[in-house]
Protein backbone atom coordinates (compact mmCIF):
# COMPACT_ATOMS: atom_id res chain seq x y z
CA UNK A 1 0.00 0.00 0.00
CA UNK A 2 1.02 3.47 -0.73
CA UNK A 3 0.74 5.69 2.29
CA UNK A 4 1.36 9.64 2.18
CA UNK A 5 4.12 8.71 4.76
CA UNK A 6 5.41 5.66 2.70
CA UNK A 7 6.28 8.32 -0.23
CA UNK A 8 7.31 11.42 0.55
CA UNK A 9 4.94 14.05 -1.19
CA UNK A 10 3.27 17.69 -1.30
CA UNK A 11 0.28 16.75 -4.01
CA UNK A 12 -1.93 15.76 -1.78
CA UNK A 13 -1.58 12.20 -2.47
CA UNK A 14 -3.89 10.65 0.37
CA UNK A 15 -6.53 12.98 -0.63
CA UNK A 16 -6.60 12.10 -4.21
CA UNK A 17 -7.83 8.95 -4.42
CA UNK A 18 -7.64 8.58 -7.45
CA UNK A 19 -4.11 9.20 -8.48
CA UNK A 20 -3.28 7.42 -5.28
CA UNK A 21 -5.05 4.11 -6.83
CA UNK A 22 -3.19 4.71 -10.22
CA UNK A 23 0.48 4.99 -8.55
CA UNK A 24 -0.29 2.18 -6.55
CA UNK A 25 -0.78 0.26 -9.64
CA UNK A 26 2.42 1.71 -11.22
CA UNK A 27 4.51 1.16 -7.88
CA UNK A 28 4.89 -2.80 -7.75
CA UNK A 29 6.34 -2.39 -11.67
CA UNK A 30 8.83 0.42 -11.18
CA UNK A 31 10.27 -1.82 -8.28
CA UNK A 32 10.49 -4.61 -9.97
CA UNK A 33 12.15 -2.52 -12.60
CA UNK A 34 14.28 -0.79 -10.12
CA UNK A 35 15.59 -4.51 -8.75
CA UNK A 36 16.16 -5.71 -12.37
CA UNK A 37 17.59 -2.92 -14.21
CA UNK A 38 18.50 -1.52 -11.26
CA UNK A 39 22.29 -1.39 -9.29
CA UNK A 40 23.30 -4.92 -9.76
CA UNK A 41 24.27 -6.74 -6.67
CA UNK A 42 22.89 -4.03 -4.35
CA UNK A 43 19.44 -4.74 -4.18
CA UNK A 44 18.72 -6.61 -0.82
CA UNK A 45 21.58 -6.23 1.80
CA UNK A 46 23.14 -3.36 1.73
CA UNK A 47 21.84 -0.46 3.46
CA UNK A 48 23.00 2.72 1.76
CA UNK A 49 23.61 6.02 3.05
CA UNK A 50 21.65 8.23 0.71
CA UNK A 51 19.85 11.64 0.67
CA UNK A 52 15.60 11.28 0.25
CA UNK A 53 13.81 14.54 -0.17
CA UNK A 54 11.33 14.35 1.83
CA UNK A 55 9.83 18.07 1.34
CA UNK A 56 11.05 21.22 -0.88
CA UNK A 57 12.08 23.20 1.57
CA UNK A 58 16.25 23.53 2.76
CA UNK A 59 15.99 21.31 5.46
CA UNK A 60 13.56 18.63 4.03
CA UNK A 61 15.14 17.85 0.65
CA UNK A 62 18.80 17.09 2.28
CA UNK A 63 17.40 14.98 4.48
CA UNK A 64 20.13 11.61 5.02
CA UNK A 65 18.95 7.71 5.94
CA UNK A 66 20.69 4.40 5.83
CA UNK A 67 18.17 2.40 3.17
CA UNK A 68 18.43 -0.54 1.27
CA UNK A 69 17.67 0.91 -2.04
CA UNK A 70 14.62 -0.86 -3.48
CA UNK A 71 13.55 0.44 -0.11
CA UNK A 72 14.37 4.17 -1.01
CA UNK A 73 11.64 6.65 -0.46
CA UNK A 74 10.83 8.19 -4.18
CA UNK A 75 8.91 11.28 -3.79
CA UNK A 76 6.76 13.01 -5.32
CA UNK A 77 7.30 17.26 -5.00
CA UNK A 78 6.69 20.36 -6.98
CA UNK A 79 8.33 23.61 -6.01
CA UNK A 80 6.13 26.12 -4.39
CA UNK A 81 3.56 27.67 -6.95
CA UNK A 82 4.54 31.11 -8.02
CA UNK A 83 1.88 33.45 -6.89
CA UNK A 84 0.12 34.86 -10.26
CA UNK A 85 2.77 33.53 -12.24
CA UNK A 86 2.22 34.37 -15.95
CA UNK A 87 3.18 33.15 -19.49
CA UNK A 88 6.61 34.12 -20.08
CA UNK A 89 7.03 34.71 -23.97
CA UNK A 90 5.77 33.25 -27.56
CA UNK A 91 1.61 33.74 -28.38
CA UNK A 92 0.39 33.19 -25.11
CA UNK A 93 2.89 35.77 -23.28
CA UNK A 94 1.83 37.46 -20.66
CA UNK A 95 -1.80 35.64 -20.03
CA UNK A 96 -2.30 33.61 -16.63
CA UNK A 97 -0.22 29.85 -16.76
CA UNK A 98 -1.80 26.69 -17.52
CA UNK A 99 -2.94 24.40 -14.46
CA UNK A 100 -4.47 22.12 -17.11
CA UNK A 101 -3.49 20.82 -20.34
CA UNK A 102 -5.07 22.41 -23.55
CA UNK A 103 -6.21 20.09 -25.21
CA UNK A 104 -4.99 21.65 -28.50
CA UNK A 105 -1.36 20.82 -26.88
CA UNK A 106 -1.71 17.51 -25.41
CA UNK A 107 -0.01 15.54 -28.01
CA UNK A 108 3.31 17.48 -27.91
CA UNK A 109 3.42 17.71 -23.93
CA UNK A 110 2.96 14.13 -23.77
CA UNK A 111 5.38 13.60 -26.04
CA UNK A 112 7.60 16.32 -24.13
CA UNK A 113 7.13 14.49 -20.63
CA UNK A 114 7.04 11.35 -22.19
CA UNK A 115 10.95 11.87 -23.70
CA UNK A 116 12.27 13.98 -20.55
CA UNK A 117 11.22 10.70 -18.48
CA UNK A 118 12.34 8.17 -20.81
CA UNK A 119 15.91 9.24 -19.91
CA UNK A 120 15.75 9.17 -16.54
CA UNK A 121 15.48 5.31 -15.87
CA UNK A 122 17.71 4.65 -19.13
CA UNK A 123 20.72 5.92 -17.25
CA UNK A 124 19.59 3.95 -14.14
CA UNK A 125 20.39 1.02 -16.78
CA UNK A 126 22.97 2.17 -18.12
CA UNK A 127 24.83 2.55 -14.96
CA UNK A 128 23.72 -0.37 -13.67
CA UNK A 129 26.60 -2.33 -13.27
CA UNK A 130 29.51 -0.36 -12.28
CA UNK A 131 28.82 -0.68 -8.74
CA UNK A 132 30.99 -4.42 -9.11
CA UNK A 133 33.85 -1.98 -9.93
CA UNK A 134 33.44 1.02 -7.92
CA UNK A 135 36.97 3.13 -7.47
CA UNK A 136 36.15 3.98 -3.95
CA UNK A 137 33.21 3.72 -1.57
CA UNK A 138 32.83 7.62 -1.76
CA UNK A 139 32.60 6.92 -5.52
CA UNK A 140 29.96 4.07 -5.05
CA UNK A 141 27.56 6.61 -2.78
CA UNK A 142 27.94 9.44 -5.30
CA UNK A 143 26.50 6.91 -7.90
CA UNK A 144 23.44 5.24 -5.65
CA UNK A 145 22.40 9.21 -5.02
CA UNK A 146 22.49 9.73 -8.72
CA UNK A 147 20.98 6.38 -9.51
CA UNK A 148 17.63 6.84 -6.95
CA UNK A 149 17.47 10.73 -7.91
CA UNK A 150 17.49 9.15 -11.66
CA UNK A 151 14.74 7.21 -10.49
CA UNK A 152 12.79 10.03 -8.65
CA UNK A 153 12.67 11.65 -11.33
CA UNK A 154 11.05 8.90 -13.35
CA UNK A 155 8.40 9.63 -10.34
CA UNK A 156 7.70 13.04 -11.12
CA UNK A 157 7.22 12.58 -15.06
CA UNK A 158 5.03 9.78 -14.31
CA UNK A 159 3.08 11.38 -11.56
CA UNK A 160 2.66 14.62 -14.74
CA UNK A 161 1.14 11.14 -16.65
CA UNK A 162 -1.10 9.85 -14.53
CA UNK A 163 -2.66 13.27 -13.11
CA UNK A 164 -2.83 14.95 -16.52
CA UNK A 165 -2.87 12.53 -19.46
CA UNK A 166 -5.56 10.78 -18.17
CA UNK A 167 -5.52 6.61 -20.17
CA UNK A 168 -2.93 7.52 -22.40
CA UNK A 169 -1.10 9.05 -19.61
CA UNK A 170 -1.40 6.06 -17.81
CA UNK A 171 -0.08 3.53 -20.72
CA UNK A 172 3.02 5.61 -21.26
CA UNK A 173 4.06 5.06 -17.61
CA UNK A 174 4.12 1.71 -18.52
CA UNK A 175 6.08 1.95 -21.67
CA UNK A 176 8.46 4.03 -19.27
CA UNK A 177 9.27 0.71 -17.68
CA UNK A 178 9.02 -1.31 -20.94
CA UNK A 179 11.49 0.50 -22.79
CA UNK A 180 15.18 -0.34 -22.11
CA UNK A 181 18.84 1.10 -22.35
CA UNK A 182 20.20 -0.24 -25.55
CA UNK A 183 17.55 -3.37 -26.39
CA UNK A 184 17.46 -3.55 -29.81
CA UNK A 185 14.22 -4.25 -30.00
CA UNK A 186 12.68 -1.92 -27.34
CA UNK A 187 15.34 0.94 -27.56
CA UNK A 188 15.39 3.92 -25.11
CA UNK A 189 14.19 7.02 -27.10
CA UNK A 190 17.55 9.16 -27.05
CA UNK A 191 20.45 7.61 -28.52
CA UNK A 192 23.09 8.89 -25.98
CA UNK A 193 20.63 6.85 -23.61
CA UNK A 194 21.21 3.77 -25.11
CA UNK A 195 24.95 4.17 -25.29
CA UNK A 196 26.73 1.55 -22.53
CA UNK A 197 28.61 2.72 -20.09
CA UNK A 198 30.83 0.13 -19.05
CA UNK A 199 33.34 2.27 -17.01
CA UNK A 200 33.96 5.03 -14.59
CA UNK A 201 35.42 6.94 -17.40
CA UNK A 202 32.37 6.69 -19.49
CA UNK A 203 30.18 7.60 -15.87
CA UNK A 204 31.84 10.68 -15.14
CA UNK A 205 31.71 11.93 -18.86
CA UNK A 206 27.93 11.19 -18.83
CA UNK A 207 27.19 13.11 -16.14
CA UNK A 208 29.87 15.90 -16.79
CA UNK A 209 27.90 16.09 -19.99
CA UNK A 210 24.71 14.25 -20.75
CA UNK A 211 23.56 15.31 -17.24
CA UNK A 212 24.78 19.31 -17.99
CA UNK A 213 22.36 18.81 -20.99
CA UNK A 214 19.69 17.69 -18.58
CA UNK A 215 19.85 20.64 -16.66
CA UNK A 216 19.83 23.21 -19.45
CA UNK A 217 16.09 20.67 -20.85
CA UNK A 218 15.15 21.20 -17.23
CA UNK A 219 15.71 25.02 -16.84
CA UNK A 220 13.54 25.44 -19.93
CA UNK A 221 11.19 23.26 -18.91
CA UNK A 222 10.62 24.81 -15.64
CA UNK A 223 9.85 27.72 -17.63
CA UNK A 224 7.32 25.96 -19.10
CA UNK A 225 3.34 27.32 -19.40
CA UNK A 226 2.13 23.90 -18.02
CA UNK A 227 2.59 25.19 -14.20
CA UNK A 228 3.05 21.75 -12.55
CA UNK A 229 5.43 20.59 -15.11
CA UNK A 230 7.61 23.97 -14.54
CA UNK A 231 6.91 23.08 -10.76
CA UNK A 232 8.19 19.53 -10.75
CA UNK A 233 11.24 20.30 -12.97
CA UNK A 234 12.11 23.23 -11.13
CA UNK A 235 12.63 21.32 -7.47
CA UNK A 236 14.97 18.51 -10.11
CA UNK A 237 17.25 21.09 -11.03
CA UNK A 238 18.40 21.01 -7.37
CA UNK A 239 19.09 17.55 -7.46
CA UNK A 240 20.74 17.85 -10.96
CA UNK A 241 23.39 19.69 -9.72
CA UNK A 242 25.19 17.67 -7.81
CA UNK A 243 25.14 14.60 -10.77
CA UNK A 244 26.96 18.12 -12.72
CA UNK A 245 29.67 17.87 -9.67
CA UNK A 246 29.95 13.98 -9.57
CA UNK A 247 30.84 14.26 -13.23
CA UNK A 248 32.93 17.57 -12.99
CA UNK A 249 34.80 16.35 -10.00
CA UNK A 250 35.56 12.77 -11.42
CA UNK A 251 37.04 14.23 -14.46
CA UNK A 252 38.75 16.47 -12.39
CA UNK A 253 40.55 13.58 -10.63
CA UNK A 254 41.43 11.50 -12.89
CA UNK A 255 43.33 14.07 -14.61
CA UNK A 256 45.11 15.08 -11.73
CA UNK A 257 46.19 12.03 -11.59
CA UNK A 258 47.16 11.38 -14.58
CA UNK A 259 49.41 14.93 -14.91
CA UNK A 260 50.86 13.59 -11.38
CA UNK A 261 52.02 10.13 -12.90
CA UNK A 262 53.36 11.94 -15.73
CA UNK A 263 55.34 14.62 -13.99
CA UNK A 264 56.93 11.75 -11.69
CA UNK A 265 57.81 9.58 -14.58
CA UNK A 266 59.62 12.35 -16.02
CA UNK A 267 57.29 12.54 -19.15
CA UNK A 268 59.42 9.73 -20.59
CA UNK A 269 57.48 6.69 -20.08
CA UNK A 270 53.33 5.93 -21.09
CA UNK A 271 51.14 6.80 -18.34
CA UNK A 272 49.33 3.45 -18.86
CA UNK A 273 52.39 1.55 -17.78
CA UNK A 274 52.35 2.99 -14.53
CA UNK A 275 48.62 2.95 -13.76
CA UNK A 276 47.12 6.26 -15.04
CA UNK A 277 44.75 7.06 -17.97
CA UNK A 278 46.81 8.46 -20.71
CA UNK A 279 45.46 11.64 -22.25
CA UNK A 280 44.46 10.76 -25.89
CA UNK A 281 42.32 8.16 -24.24
CA UNK A 282 40.96 10.67 -21.82
CA UNK A 283 40.52 12.83 -24.98
CA UNK A 284 38.31 10.48 -27.06
CA UNK A 285 35.87 10.02 -23.55
CA UNK A 286 35.56 13.34 -23.89
CA UNK A 287 34.97 12.99 -27.73
CA UNK A 288 32.24 10.66 -27.31
CA UNK A 289 30.33 11.82 -24.69
CA UNK A 290 30.12 15.65 -25.62
CA UNK A 291 29.23 14.78 -29.53
CA UNK A 292 26.58 12.76 -28.08
CA UNK A 293 25.42 14.73 -25.19
CA UNK A 294 25.51 17.91 -27.84
CA UNK A 295 23.27 16.39 -30.13
CA UNK A 296 20.38 16.09 -27.91
CA UNK A 297 20.09 19.90 -28.13
CA UNK A 298 18.91 19.58 -31.64
CA UNK A 299 19.00 21.25 -35.12
CA UNK A 300 19.58 25.07 -35.18
CA UNK A 301 16.87 25.16 -37.42
CA UNK A 302 13.52 23.48 -36.62
CA UNK A 303 9.83 24.07 -36.97
CA UNK A 304 9.05 21.80 -34.11
CA UNK A 305 11.63 24.36 -31.99
CA UNK A 306 9.62 27.31 -33.20
CA UNK A 307 6.46 26.13 -32.08
CA UNK A 308 7.66 24.46 -28.85
CA UNK A 309 8.85 28.36 -28.26
CA UNK A 310 5.22 29.93 -29.05
CA UNK A 311 3.31 27.53 -27.14
CA UNK A 312 6.35 28.30 -24.32
CA UNK A 313 7.24 24.80 -24.10
CA UNK A 314 10.80 24.12 -24.78
CA UNK A 315 13.20 22.38 -26.51
CA UNK A 316 14.45 20.96 -29.09
CA UNK A 317 16.51 17.85 -30.10
CA UNK A 318 17.39 16.12 -33.02
CA UNK A 319 16.86 12.56 -33.63
CA UNK A 320 20.37 11.66 -35.02
CA UNK A 321 18.44 10.37 -38.34
CA UNK A 322 16.35 11.90 -39.73
CA UNK A 323 16.71 15.48 -38.06
CA UNK A 324 13.17 15.64 -36.03
CA UNK A 325 13.51 17.82 -33.48
CA UNK A 326 11.26 16.85 -30.76
CA UNK A 327 11.74 17.90 -26.75
CA UNK A 328 13.73 15.68 -24.41
CA UNK A 329 15.26 15.80 -21.19
CA UNK A 330 18.69 14.42 -19.81
CA UNK A 331 19.63 12.26 -16.63
FE1 LIG B 1 17.28 13.12 -13.91
FE1 LIG C 1 20.80 13.65 -13.58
Amino acid sequence: MISAEKIPNNVGLSSNKRLQRALEHWQPAYIQWWKEMGPQGFQDYHQVYVRTAVSVDPSGWAHFEYVKLPEYRWGIFLADPVHDRRIGFGDFMGQPVWHEVPGEFRNQLRRLIVTQGDTEPASVEQQRWLGQRCPSLYDLRNLFQVNVEEGRHLWAMVYLLHSYFGRDGRDEAEELLARQSGNRDKPRILDAFNEPIDNWLDFFMFTMFTDRDGKSQLLSLSESSLDPLARTTRFMLTEEAHHMFVGETGVARILERTCQLMKQSGFSEDVRSVGGIDLPTIQKFVNLWFSLSLDLHGNEISTNAASYFANRRQVGRSQRHGGDVRARGGA
